[in-house]
């Protein structure tokens, strides 16, 4: 079986009022679909990308001054919000809000269609470390078929409404050889296939951007999969972040 490629799962939620940026006093079932609420502070890498007042994709601290997102959740400008778990920065005392200085797609981003779907921004200040906010390093291994792996997100669930708070899902990555077989002359190395069990568990509208954690390490950024989410046997496609180490580590360097 061919399926054909959704759209990337970036996505307006509707607006949400941003008060400051800045970083707050600090504290001692989305696309993700048939997953659950994250326990609160557990995905402390997990960025929100705001623009005006408007969530639209999620992210991951990699370095205290770098979030790493999907290339096509690239705007003109950017707030960042980090050590949140519901999306409401009122509510979240260990949360920053922070201001970004510039964005760098992938100079490959789309060549060949929806490859290469990753770019990094940069804070206009690095952020410290605390209990709600950590960076996380990148996988240097490649993803092999069944490890197992969890994406955090705020974006839609199964019954099409935005969650409160963040939701994970455990996801079993797929063969490159039945990766690409479904998703036939789309297919690139710079992705990878995880999810489509029986279980229905998969990624969504608004997730995109955001981690795929697996054996501690990010292995992958939601990109984009089937229009309708979490259809059984169709997995979601991810970033394939191994491939992409020297890229981002010559980048964060050079800027
Ligand atoms: C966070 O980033 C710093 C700076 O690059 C790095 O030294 C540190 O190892 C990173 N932490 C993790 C858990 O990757
Ligand atoms: C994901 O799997 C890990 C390891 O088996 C487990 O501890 C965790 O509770 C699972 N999370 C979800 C949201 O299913």
């Amino acid at each position: 079986m061919t399926v054909a490629a959704g759209p990337p799962r970036g996505w307006f939620l509707g607006s949400l009022l941003l008060s400051v940026t800045g970083c707050l006093a600090s504290i001692g079932s989305s696309r993700i679909i048939a997953g659950e609420d994250c326990s609160p502070y557990s995905q402390p890498w997990q960025a929100a990308l705001f623009t005006g007042n408007e969530f639209f994709c999620g992210g991951v601290l990699v370095h205290p001054q770098w979030v790493l997102s999907a290339a096509h959740c690239f705007q003109n400008s950017y707030t960042v919000g980090l050590g949140l778990h519901s999306l409401d920065d009122d509510q979240e005392p260990g949360a920053c809000m922070m201001e970004t200085s510039l964005s760098i797609q992938h100079p490959d981003y789309n060549k060949p269609f929806y490859a290469n779907d990753l770019m990094l921004i940069k804070l206009k200040e690095s952020v410290s470390p605390s209990a709600t906010i950590r960076n996380i390093s990148i996988a240097s291994q490649c993803p092999t078929a069944g490890d197992s792996c969890l994406v955090s997100g705020w974006g839609q669930l199964k019954n099409g409404r935005q969650p409160n708070v963040l939701q994970c899902v455990n996801i079993s990555v797929v063969s490159e050889e039945s990766c690409s077989a479904l998703y036939d002359f789309i297919y690139h190395p710079s992705m990878f296939c995880a999810g489509g069990g029986h279980d229905q568990k998969d990624s969504c509208k608004g997730d995109s951007g955001g981690p795929v954690v697996c054996k501690g390490h990010l292995q992958g950024l939601v990109s984009f999969g089937q229009a309708q989410c979490g259809q059984p046997y169709i997995p979601g496609v991810y970033t394939n972040l191994c491939k992409f180490t020297d890229w981002i580590q010559k980048t964060i360097q050079a800027s």
